[in-house]
C-alpha cells in the first residue's frame, strides 16, 4: 500500500498567524497563562460589536436563509455593491461583473486560480499578508515580490518595474495595507496603473479596509483610474468595516475591457457554481452595511474605538527606545521595526517574547517579509491594554539579545 505523505501542492502553504507561534500560545493558555493576542485582526476578540444595521437584517431575514442563493450573489445586494464601487469611480460595471463570497479569502482563491497558469507571475508586495502568497502558490502561480518603500511603506516602483518579465501576468497591490496600514499615494497608484496597462498585466486590489482610514489620508481605489483597458479586480468585504469576521462576507469586483473580462468570467463561474453560493444570510445584510457608512467612521473618528486605540500605540511607542515605527494610516496594524543588530531569527525572537511577557505578536517573516527585525502588532485591545503591552514589549527589547 502506497503511504499517505500528504500533498505536495501544499508544501509551500503556510500560515503563520495560526502556526506553531499561535500553537504554543494555546498551549500557554490551556496551563492558565494569560496570553494577549495581539497576533489577529480579530476585531469580535476586543469588544467590537456587530452594528445594529446588521442586527436588524438578521432578525427580518432569518427564514429567508434556508435556500441556496445565486452562485454570484442575491441580487439585490450586487446591485447595492454595483453602486457602492460605481460611487467610488470604477467605471462601466454591471452586476455580472460582481461575486459574492464567503469572505474576501475565498474570492482571492477563486480568483488566483481563474487566472494563474502553471509557471505564471504574479507580482506581490513584500511584506504581504499571507493569503495572497498561499492563494498564488495553490494556483500554481510564481510569486515574484515586490519592495515597499520603509519611510511611507508605498510601493516602490522602481523595484516593481525591474521585477517584470514577459511571464508576468498580474500585480498585486493591498490598499489599505496590512502589515503596514499604509495608505498609497495617489500618484504612486498612477504609476502601478500605468505599468499594468503598459504590461497589460491584471491589476488586483485587495480594499478590505478602504473604511478604515485615518484623519487626511485619502483612500483611492485604483480602478477607478486604471486606463479603459486594463484588466482589473478589486476585493472588498465586510469582516473589518463591520466587525464580522466571523460571518464571512466579501466579494469582488471584475472591471476593464469586456473581452478580457469575458475569459475570467467564465472561469470564476465554474468556481463560484462549484461552491453553490456564499452563505446565504451574509448575502442579505450587504445593502444594510453598505449604506451603514457610519459604523465605520465612527471608529476611525477622534473618540473611535480603532482612532483611540492606535492614538495610545503612538503615545506609547513615541516613548520608546527599542523600536521605530510610521503611523498607518489606515486598517489597525503597525510593523515597527526593533532596533537591535542582534537579531536575526524574528520568530525565535517572538516565542521568546511569547514566554517572557505572555504576548503574541507575528514575526515579519509570516508576512514575507526578509529583514528579520519587524513585528506586526494588532492594535486592537483597548488602549490601556494596548499602552502596557508596549512598554512590556520596549523593557522585553531593551534586554533582548540574540
Ligand atoms: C488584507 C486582507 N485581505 C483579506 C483578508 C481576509 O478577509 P475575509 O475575512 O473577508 O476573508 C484579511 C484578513 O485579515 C486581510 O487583512
Amino acid at each position: 500500500m502506497k503511504k499517505y505523505l500528504g500533498v505536495n501542492s501544499l508544501e509551500q502553504v503556510y500560515s503563520g498567524i495560526r502556526g506553531p507561534l499561535y500553537e504554543e500560545a494555546m498551549k500557554m493558555k490551556s496551563e492558565g497563562k494569560d496570553i494577549l493576542r495581539l497576533n489577529t485582526g480579530n476585531p469580535g476578540v476586543f469588544g467590537f460589536q456587530m452594528p445594529e444595521s446588521i442586527k436588524e437584517v438578521f432578525r427580518e431575514k432569518m427564514c429567508d436563509t434556508v435556500s441556496y442563493c445565486d452562485f454570484r450573489g442575491v441580487k439585490a445586494s450586487r446591485d447595492t455593491i454595483l453602486e457602492y464601487h460605481t460611487k467610488n469611480g470604477i467605471k462601466n460595471i454591471d452586476e455580472n461583473d460582481i461575486y459574492i463570497t464567503n469572505g474576501v479569502s475565498e474570492a482571492a482563491n477563486m480568483l488566483t486560480k481563474s487566472i494563474l497558469n502553471d509557471g505564471d507571475e504574479i507580482l506581490l508586495p513584500s511584506p504581504c499578508y499571507s493569503l495572497w502568497s498561499n492563494c498564488a502558490i495553490m494556483a500554481g502561480g510564481k510569486i515574484v515580490f515586490y519592495k515597499c518603500d520603509e519611510k511611507t511603506w508605498n510601493p516602490d516602483i522602481d523595484d516593481i518595474k525591474s521585477k517584470l518579465t514577459d511571464k508576468t501576468v498580474a500585480i498585486l497591490i493591498i490598499n489599505p495595507n496590512n502589515p503596514t496600514g499604509a495608505v498609497y499615494e495617489k500618484s504612486i497608484l498612477k504609476q502601478i496603473a500605468d505599468i499594468a496597462y503598459e504590461n497589460e498585466l491584471i491589476l488586483i486590489s485587495d480594499e478590505i479596509y478602504d473604511r478604515l482610514v485615518y484623519e487626511s489620508a485619502e483612500m483611492v481605489s485604483i480602478a477607478s483610474i486604471a486606463n479603459k483597458d486594463t484588466m482589473c479586480v478589486t476585493l472588498n468585504g465586510l469582516s473589518k468595516s463591520h466587525n464580522i469576521c466571523g460571518l464571512r462576507c466579501g466579494w469582488m469586483v471584475l472591471s476593464g475591457p469586456e473581452n478580457k473580462k469575458s475569459v475570467i468570467r467564465k472561469d470564476i463561474d465554474k468556481l463560484a457554481s462549484m461552491r453553490l453560493c456564499a452563505n446565504s444570510l451574509t448575502n442579505f445584510i450587504i445593502p444594510a452595511a453598505l449604506k451603514d457608512g457610519k459604523t465605520p467612521n465612527d471608529m476611525v473618528s477622534p473618540g473611535g474605538m480603532l482612532y483611540e486605540r492606535r492614538k495610545a500605540v503612538f503615545e506609547e511607542l513615541d516613548k520608546c527606545d527599542t523600536m521605530t515605527y510610521v503611523k498607518n494610516q489606515g486598517a489597525f496594524y503597525i510593523f515597527p521595526a526593533i532596533k537591535n543588530p542582534t537579531i536575526t531569527d524574528d520568530k525565535k525572537m517572538c516565542l521568546d517574547l511569547l514566554h517572557s511577557k505572555n504576548i503574541l505578536v507575528m514575526p515579519g517573516s509570516c508576512f514575507d517579509y526578509d529583514e528579520p527585525n519587524r513585528i506586526r502588532i494588532v492594535m486592537l485591545p483597548d488602549a490601556k491594554v494596548m499602552k502596557n503591552a508596549i512598554i512590556d514589549m520596549d523593557n522585553f527589547f531593551k534586554e533582548y539579545t540574540q
